[in-house]
């Protein structure tokens, strides 16, 4: 537009001359995912095998590739000496012993700790406490652990090499995240082809075309990790509450006074199809390759969301040409509720259970693996 032309605009051009068209086509879902090569369905091992072992520690992401999940999925953070490395939330308090090692610091957010302070965290001893159904020795005393290290547990197997799904977590606290993650992953060669090591017919994700995926809730991080990794397939995460998809009830969960967040979100809704396509298309536009819904789960919990995986919105999102990888569901009855709605891949912290639903079950137990591993 010279004076007028929209971004988008520009944005398509500019993918189309790049060759990207599957971004313009409306391939099939099974067609798209073959294309890129990722796994339809795609076993996601949420934070790793987080219901087995402290997320995002090596315990959790070996298990993971032990078990056979497709893809380790990490919430990506940089360090205040600019170190990336993955943990979900914006503070150490759940999930480290923060508060015993660095008290006066106990509610500053992660990134104003360099790396070396991070290492000091016990990162496990948290899990046995909270689940003690579910504690091992071995995980007391875990680390936090940097993108390099758990690029080294995705390789570091002979017999399986999942992908990795990178998520750019609060990327507005992180200017240029997305450039330090282009260079830490060509750095690593995880930009580049590479020649498989395993046999024919074994699942080998992490050699693959598809082997990275990019996962953002930020519309500008999405257009910047395009920017950056152009050919890199990625996610646009959608989201309902106020300021994302715009729910019907135009009530966010701390406005609306409830207690309880998983029935608060059960009942919401977007304000009308229109409001949740606009997503989708933007999500295309913007060259993703597919969206991440939330799932409203039957036991509720701590990530039952509002459901935005309903038929039609996934046939509308197929209609687009783009896959639906659902967050974040670990129960039976959950998983054949969004199967038959039509997801193409699911985030699960129970890479176990969702490997045996899909009927790819590991050929050893959790327990057999966690020894193994030596926790
Ligand atoms: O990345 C999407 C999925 O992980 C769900 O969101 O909050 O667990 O990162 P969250
Ligand atoms: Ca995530």
């Amino acid at each position: 537009m010279p004076a007028t032309l929209h971004p988008s605009a520009l944005m398509l051009g500019l993918m189309l001359g790049c060759g990207l068209a599957q971004a313009a086509e409306q391939l099939a879902p099974e067609a798209l995912a073959a294309r890129l090569d990722i796994p339809r369905p795609a076993v996601i091992a949420h934070r790793g095998a987080s219901f087995d072992a402290p997320e995002s520690t090596a315990a959790s992401y070996t298990l993971a590739r032990d078990l056979g999940a497709d893809y380790l999925e990490m919430d990506l953070q940089r360090s205040k000496d600019g170190v990336l490395f993955a943990l979900h939330d914006n503070n150490l308090q759940r999930t480290t012993d923060v508060a015993h090692k660095f008290p006066e610091r106990k509610d500053s957010p992660a990134n104003a700790f360099t790396m070396a302070e991070l290492k000091t965290l016990d990162a496990g001893s948290w899990f046995n406490q909270a689940h003690p159904d579910r504690a091992r020795p071995g995980f007391v005393g875990l680390k936090i652990l940097t993108l390099d290290e758990i690029i080294d547990i995705a390789q570091g197997s002979s017999q399986h090499k999942p992908g990795l799904y990178i998520e750019t977590k609060e990327p507005q606290l992180f200017p240029g995240i997305e450039h330090d993650l282009k260079e830490q992953l060509q750095h690593r060669g995880w930009l580049s082809p590479s020649g498989s090591t395993l046999a024919k017919g074994d699942l080998a994700v992490g050699q693959g075309q598809g082997k990275v995926v990019l996962q953002t809730f930020d519309k500008h991080s999405l257009e910047l990790l395009y920017q950056e990794m152009p050919r890199v397939p990625k996610i646009l995460l959608l989201w309902l509450a106020p300021g994302s998809i715009e729910p019907a009830s135009g009530q966010s969960f701390a406005s609306s006074g409830e207690t309880d967040k998983a029935a608060f979100y059960a009942r919401q809704q977007p304000r009308d199809q229109a409001e949740f396509k606009r997503w989708v298309d933007f999500a295309k536009a913007r060259g993703a390759i597919g969206t991440g819904p939330s799932a409203a789960l039957s036991g509720g919990g701590e990530q039952s969301y509002a459901d935005l995986v309903q038929p039609w919105m996934n046939q509308y999102t197929h209609e687009q040409g783009l896959l639906v990888h659902v967050y974040t569901v670990d129960e039976p009855v959950d998983l054949q509720k969004v199967m038959s709605a039509g997801v193409d891949g699911i985030f699960t912290n129970r890479s176990d259970e969702l490997l045996k639903y899909f009927q790819r079950p590991a050929g050893t137990s959790v327990s057999r693996l966690l020894d193994a591993s030596g926790y």
